[in-house]
């Protein structure tokens, strides 16, 4: 991965492959670049719109091998947003050119902090060179920057600056690996693959790992999950991570859901897109991913996480439409189709999640095809029984461009859940759909909870600026940035 690194250094002096600076909407470039970069801005080639980049080379004139004009945009209205996808259009870029060492002039306009900035760019350009080729053989490897180093301005805090890159790269990876989790096909990334991901993770970074096999995930009553995962050859696992850093009150617990594919089970999705379903687990990829991250940052903060990881297969032993699930607390379930399973093995976790008597839940879930007709793919839906908590959630989603948007959890969409045979259904029909698998949460979240539907976020058709097709690490990077601001 590429190393990123903080220099003090002036940009006419620097020497770099690529030396990158930012220039905000109608500003003149820095003095010492004028020479090289002047004619591009007064021909208006180069105006300083955001996204806007011109490549040019400065000759004699500096000592860096090219210069890249990207544009900012208007300085009052920039954010770490932009400079996230400004350090990713600078190190894709860097990539085509092959540029190996790469300087980035951090922009930090009047009231930024340096530390935010250099978190943002670091981020941004991890991301933005991610890409999952393992699989073609003749991958397009090489050509990689190997050397990011950001500049801060000269009356900028090097040490702030320093923090804030090593901060953002180590977020960064955390989402790296939710990516490369969750874009592994189904049949490898099966739930004792995540286990195994989790049980390296806990033993990189000292936290204690839990696994249950079939017979542990009967022996705790964790029904759902085991009715999901019964009819699969790929056994069910109950994954629990445990990094204990704080000082020991109660616990932040992190829940994602993992169906490593969902087929619909007996209820059989149809076949177009299908393929897609090996991404149902993006709440586990990014929950494990969050957990890496909050390892390498040492965050000085108590954290459980919760991967309910199984199959969803149709088969002899497979579960049915009909069936009446009794969950260990009590409640009993009637299955109308074994397509919603997800808040089957979901609200097993939440009642795990109890013995840890947890001072906040956050749960996250590719969980309803209606959240994506709600909200798209440009936010998650957030729901909860704290309005706090639901703030705190939004709040990190909004630094982080991991953006949740808050939808209702009305008592008449419980309503839609009570049950005819059993006390709940597991599905409230067409209406409402994200909302009424909210409320079959709420059911089982005795506790301060909060709940992510990333079924529009986890993975796309399409990427943007630091993301690319396929898994997005959503909402990795929230969960990280939510556990900072709860750190002590
Ligand atoms: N994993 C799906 C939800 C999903 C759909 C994620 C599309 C990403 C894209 C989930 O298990 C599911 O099948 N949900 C059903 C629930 C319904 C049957 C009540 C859905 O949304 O159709
Ligand atoms: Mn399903
Ligand atoms: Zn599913």
């Amino acid at each position: 991965m590429v190393r990123i690194g903080v220099k003090r250094a002036t940009p006419e002096r620097v020497e770099a492959d690529l030396l990158a600076v930012g220039i905000f909407s109608g500003d003149d470039p820095p003095e010492g670049l004028s020479t090289a970069a002047q004619p591009a801005v007064s021909s208006e080639d180069f105006t300083g719109k955001q996204g806007q980049a011109s490549l040019l080379y400065a000759g004699e004139s500096l000592p860096a091998r090219r210069l890249l004009l990207v544009g900012l945009g208007e300085s009052s209205s920039f954010t770490p947003e932009k400079l996230r996808r400004t350090a990713a259009t600078v190190a894709r870029r860097a990539r085509t050119l092959k540029a190996r060492n790469v300087a980035f002039v951090l922009p930090t306009p009047e009231g930024s902090d340096v530390r935010g900035a250099a978190r943002a760019a670091a981020e941004g350009a991890v991301l933005g060179l991610y890409r999952f080729d393992r699989y073609k053989t003749e991958n397009s490897q090489g050509g990689e920057p190997e050397n990011f180093d950001l500049i801060p301005g000269v009356s900028e805090d090097e040490a702030a600056a320093s923090a804030g890159a090593e901060v953002g790269a180590k977020v960064a990876a955390g989402s790296v690996l939710a990516r490369d989790l969750a874009n592994e096909p189904s049949n490898t990334a099966t739930p004792e693959y995540l286990a195994d991901r989790a049980r390296e993770i806990g033993e990189r970074h000292g936290m204690a790992v839990t696994v249950l096999d079939r017979a542990g995930i009967e022996g705790e009553g964790l029904t759902g999950l085991a009715t999901v995962g019964r009819s699969a050859s790929n056994e069910p696992r109950f994954i629990v991570l445990e990094h204990r850093k704080g000082g020991g009150g109660a616990p932040v617990v992190i829940v994602g859901k993992a169906v490593t594919f969902d087929s619909g089970g007996i209820s059989i999705k149809p076949t177009t897109g299908m393929e897609d379903m090996k991404f149902d687990m993006g709440g586990g990829a990014a929950v494990l991913g969050a957990m890496e991250a909050v390892g390498a940052l040492d965050l000085p903060i108590d954290v459980v996480a919760i991967v309910p990881a199984t199959e969803n297969l149709p088969g002899g032993a497979a579960f049915k439409p009909g069936d009446v699930l009794t969950m260990s607390s009590g409640k009993t379930v009637e299955i109308l189709t074994t397509d919603a399973e997800g808040r089957l093995i979901l609200a097993d976790a939440l009642l795990y999640a109890r013995r840890y008597e947890p001072a906040a839940v956050v749960d996250c879930a590719t969980l309803t095809g209606a959240c994506v007709v709600a909200l798209g793919n440009h936010a998650s839906g957030l729901m909860g029984n704290d309005e706090d908590l639901v703030a705190e959630v939004q709040t990190a989603g909004e630094a982080t461009g991991e953006r949740g948007w808050p939808l209702p959890l009305f008592e008449e969409y419980t309503e839609q859940i009570k049950g005819d045979t059993a006390d709940l259904k597991n599905s409230g029909g067409r209406g409402g759909g994200a909302l009424t698998a909210g409320a079959f949460l709420k059911e089982f979240a005795d506790f301060p909870w909060a709940h992510l539907d990333i079924a529009g976020t986890a993975y796309g058709k399409k990427g943007n600026a630091y993301t690319t097709r396929g898994a997005t690490g959503v909402p990795a990077r929230l969960l990280v940035e939510f556990l900072i601001g709860r750190s002590a």
